[in-house]
């Protein structure tokens, strides 16, 4: 039987870009076939704080890859982030009736409804549920225990929720700008799916995705995620930090942390640092500026390390750490996460992709292209479709009605 192509789009909805990611699934991963980037606003340390504000990225990025493909993309997955994402793990117990009931949906729905109850406030959304191990009648490590027969079922899950404002937020940022969320997942989530191999997922690993204002860890094992912790600093605090310390603008700042920094504190110390702007330049030690970006990247990589050892991972993942995000493009910064967190660290890019993949292979697209995966699971689960063949040329999402009377609406 013929497959028909079946498209996928991603929105990554981050602090300093929105990015977009259309693609086809193919047997071995997924063809990309167009992708978007415009720089991002309303947005504050991941959350989306201006719910107006972002539409016009949304716009720019998505249209940018809907012309590139030729498609349109009405819907898309979406990223969520910010420091209210955590992981709670929680355990329940159901009586599955009678000698031989097999288990079903039914039971499953049932017992998630029951180790949940009382463990997620209310006031919280539920953006994940994962369940790691089934025990059926006293008999633990089931992975899927749909079918078997039993009475007494218990469960161990992961369950990823945030605050329900942030959630709603995301929502209805992505109706301003016209656009259907099929599934919102949280960022450094979406990049694993993008990074990782099943191996590796297997035998344990961690995802750190340091973008602009948040740095965030991802941790797998035995197949499954195991923990997620988001910190609200990233390498816009490094730029940010430089400028104030050094008494320069943020433009500069930017410059020296591209140009210059490097994660091997120490290395060319005495040299220094010269930026070049009109007629002028600048001038700043290199022991200076090293001073300033290392002590943020190590109250960063600290948060980080806590995080892994709350999750019972510390020094124990034999496939280490991978790095994705726009932080992750710094210079040797490597080499400064392995000594910092004494874990093996790479820097990860998007695997399994084709098409015009020379453009998205990088470490700040990973989680749009993860979410290209998680888009496909969607449709698996509830049978959209994200992305088709332009019926006729769309003028911008966001047109026709007024992005502040859309605001209002949602509102009411
Ligand atoms: N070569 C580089 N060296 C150091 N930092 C870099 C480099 N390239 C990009 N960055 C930094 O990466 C950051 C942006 O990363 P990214 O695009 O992943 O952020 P984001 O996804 O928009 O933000 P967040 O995930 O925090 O919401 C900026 O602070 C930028 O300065
Ligand atoms: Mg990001």
């Amino acid at each position: 039987m013929e497959e028909k192509a079946r498209f996928v789009v991603g929105l990554d909805i981050g602090s300093n870009f929105v990015r977009a990611a259309i693609g086809e699934m193919t047997h071995d991963g997924i063809r990309v076939v167009g992708y978007g980037e415009a720089p991002s606003d309303g947005m504050r340390r991941g959350i989306v704080s201006d719910i107006s504000a972002p539409c016009s990225a949304i716009d720019h990025a998505l249209v940018a890859a809907e012309k590139m493909s030729g498609l349109e993309a009405p819907d898309a997955a979406v990223s969520i982030n910010g420091v209210n994402i955590t992981s709670t793990k929680v355990d329940g117990m159901i009586a599955v009736g009678v000698e031989d009931h097999e288990i079903d949906e039914v039971d499953l729905e049932r017992i998630i409804d029951t180790s949940i109850a009382g463990k997620v406030p209310a006031t919280r959304q539920i953006l994940k549920n994962m369940p790691y191990e089934y025990i059926l009648d006293g008999q633990g490590g089931i992975r899927e225990p749909i079918g078997m027969k039993g009475a007494r079922l218990e469960m161990r899950a992961n369950v990823i929720s945030t605050m329900k404002l942030d959630f709603d937020n995301v929502v209805k940022a992505c109706t301003v700008a016209e656009l259907q969320p099929s599934i919102i997942e949280p960022a450094v989530i979406a990049a694993s799916r993008a990074v990782l191999t099943n191996h590796q997922r297997q035998n344990g690993v961690a995802v750190l995705d340091m973008g602009g204002a948040t740095t965030s860890i991802a941790i797998y094992d035995e197949g499954e995620l195991q923990y997620v912790g988001v910190c609200p600093y990233g390498s816009n605090d490094v730029t940010n930090d430089l400028a104030a310390y050094l008494k320069t603008i943020p433009d500069v700042a930017e410059e020296i942390k591209l140009r210059f920094v490097s994660g091997q504190f120490g290395e060319g110390s005495g040299k220094d640092i010269t930026i070049k702007r009109g007629r002028g330049e600048y001038v700043f030690s290199r022991k200076d500026v090293d001073e300033v970006v290392e002590s943020r990247l190590e109250e960063i990589f600290e948060m980080m390390r806590k995080h892994l050892k709350h999750a019972g991972y510390d020094r124990r993942l034999p496939e280490g750490i991978i790095l994705t995000g726009g932080g992750a493009k710094m210079k040797d910064i490597d080499k400064y996460v392995c000594s910092q967190m004494e874990l093996a660290v790479r820097v990860g890019v998007p695997i399994n992709i084709s098409g015009v993949n020379e453009d998205v292979a990088k470490p700040e697209y990973a989680t749009a292209i993860g979410l290209m995966y998680a888009d496909y699971e969607a449709a698996m689960t509830n049978g959209h479709t994200s992305a088709s063949k332009k019926s006729e040329k769309k003028k911008s999402k966001a047109g026709g009605e007024s992005v502040i009377s859309k605001v209002l609406k949602l509102f009411k």
